[in-house]
C-alpha cells in the first residue's frame, strides 16, 4: 500500500503579509475553499493509500491536527523541534513509516494547487511500476518560463512511461535557466516524489551520510504522544540542513522522470496566485471586496476592508489587519527582503 508523507514545515515567506511564521501559507485557504493541507490530503482520495504521514514545525501541531482531523485524514503526525529542510523531514518520515515490507512513499509538499486530480491519481499510479522498481521518480512539469525558484531536469531515454534523468539542477541562474528552457529538454521538477522507503535512504546514506545518520538517530527513540511522533530533539537538531534536492536528487544515477500535465503550480508568490487565479477581462484577479476601475493584470487580496483601484498595472495589493503590501508583480520575489528586515528589527 502506498503511503503519502506530506511535508507541511516551510515558512513560506514570499506570501508575506499573509503567510507569517506562526501560520504559514500551507494552512491557509490560498487556491479554494479549504487549506492548502487539507487540498493536499483530499486529493489522494482516488489513490490507494494508507492515511498520511504529516511531517511538520512542532509549533504548528494543533493547526496540522485539527486541519486533518477536520478532513478526516489525521494520520500520524511527525513533529519537528527546527526545521533542517526537506532531505531530513522526508529521512525521519521515511523511517518511521518504514517496516520490513518497504513501502513506496509518496512524498507530497502541503502547498501546491493542482487543478486536475484524476490526471494527478493517473500519473501517480501509471509511475508506481517506476518506484516499486527501485526508481526515485520525480514529476516533471513543462516550463512556461524560465523561473529560477525550480529544480530543472534533462530528459534522457524513455523508461516505462517516464524517461531517465540526464541530470538534475536545482534552482539555476537566470542565464542557465533560459537556455534549459529554449532547449525544451528539460521540466520543471514539480517537487513531488516516488520512491521505496530504502531507495532514499540508501541514496541518502551514499551522499550524504551525515544527514543520513542524524536521522537515524532521531528516531532512534521516538516518543508518540497521541497522533504526534516527537523526534530525539538534540540529535534532529545536530543534522544538516539541506533540500532533497541538493542531498539526493542532483546526485543520484536511479532518478527517472514521468511528466504531468495536471494544472500544478506552487503557490510561491504572489505572482502564482495571480497565475492560478481566475482573472476578470482585463486580467485582474481579486479575492474579498475589491473594485477595480481602468486596471489591468492586477491581483488584490483583501482581508476586512473594501479596495479600490484605479489605472494600475500589473500590480499586487495585499491588505491584511496589520500590513499592507504594494508591489510590481513582477517584483514579489522580494517580499523575502522585507521578511528578512522585519525580522531583524524584532
Ligand atoms: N517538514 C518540513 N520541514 N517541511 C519542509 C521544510 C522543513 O524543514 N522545509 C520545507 N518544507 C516543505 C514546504 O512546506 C513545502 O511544502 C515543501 O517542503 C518544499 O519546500 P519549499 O521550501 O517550498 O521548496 P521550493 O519550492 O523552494 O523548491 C522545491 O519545490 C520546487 C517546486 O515547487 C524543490 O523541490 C524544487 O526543485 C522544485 O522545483
Ligand atoms: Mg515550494
Amino acid at each position: 500500500m502506498l503511503i503519502p508523507i506530506i511535508m507541511a514545515g516551510g515558512s513560506g515567506t514570499r506570501l508575506w503579509p499573509l503567510s507569517r511564521s506562526l501560520y504559514p501559507k500551507q494552512f491557509l485557504p490560498l487556491a479554494g475553499d479549504n487549506s492548502m493541507l487539507q487540498e493536499t490530503v483530499q486529493r489522494l482520495e482516488k489513490l490507494e493509500t494508507t492515511q498520511p504521514v504529516t511531517i511538520c514545525n512542532e509549533d504548528h501541531r494543533f493547526i496540522v491536527a485539527e486541519q486533518l482531523r477536520t478532513g478526516g485524514m489525521l494520520g500520524k503526525i511527525v513533529l519537528e523541534p527546527e526545521g533542517r529542510n526537506t532531505a531530513p523531514a522526508i529521512a525521519v518520515a521515511v523511517h518511521i513509516v518504514a517496516g520490513e515490507d518497504d513501502p513506496v512513499v509518496l512524498v507530497l509538499a502541503a502547498d501546491h494547487v493542482i487543478a486536475d486530480t484524476e490526471e494527478f491519481t493517473a500519473v501517480v499510479n501509471k509511475a508506481m511500476p517506476l518506484a516499486e522498481a527501485g526508481k526515485l521518480v520525480t514529476f516533471g512539469i513543462v516550463p512556461t518560463s524560465a523561473h529560477t525558484g525550480y529544480g530543472y531536469i534533462k530528459r534522457g531515454t524513455s523508461v516505462g512511461d517516464g524517461f531517465s534523468v540526464d541530470c538534475f539542477v536545482e534552482k539555476p541562474d537566470a542565464a542557465t535557466a533560459e537556455e534549459y528552457l529554449a532547449s525544451n529538454e528539460y521540466y520543471w521538477n514539480s517537487g513531488m516524489f516516488l520512491f521505496k522507503a530504502s531507495a532514499y535512504l540508501q541514496e541518502l546514506e551514499q551522499y550524504r551520510p551525515d544527514i543520513a545518520d542524524a536521522c537515524k538517530a532521531a528516531v532512534a527513540d521516538v516518543h508518540n504522544d497521541l497522533d504526534f511522533v516527537r523526534l530525539d530533539e538534540k540529535a534532529f537538531c545536530a543534522c544538516p540542513d539541506e533540500s532533497i534536492d541538493y542531498a539526493v536528487m542532483e546526485k543520484t544515477e536511479h532518478a527517472v522522470v514521468v511528466p504531468l500535465d495536471a494544472g500544478w503550480n506552487d503557490i510561491g508568490s504572489w505572482s502564482a496566485m495571480w497565475d492560478v487565479a481566475e482573472k476578470n477581462t482585463d486580467g485582474n484577479a481579486s479575492k474579498g471586496d475589491v473594485i477595480h476601475c481602468n486596471s489591468k493584470d492586477c491581483y488584490v487580496y483583501g482581508e476586512e476592508r473594501l479596495v479600490a483601484t484605479i489605472g494600475l498595472q500589473d500590480t499586487v495589493i495585499v491588505d491584511t489587519k496589520d500590513a499592507l503590501l504594494v508591489a510590481a508583480r513582477d517584483s514579489v520575489q522580494d517580499v523575502k527582503s522585507v521578511v528578512a528586515e522585519l525580522k531583524k528589527a524584532n
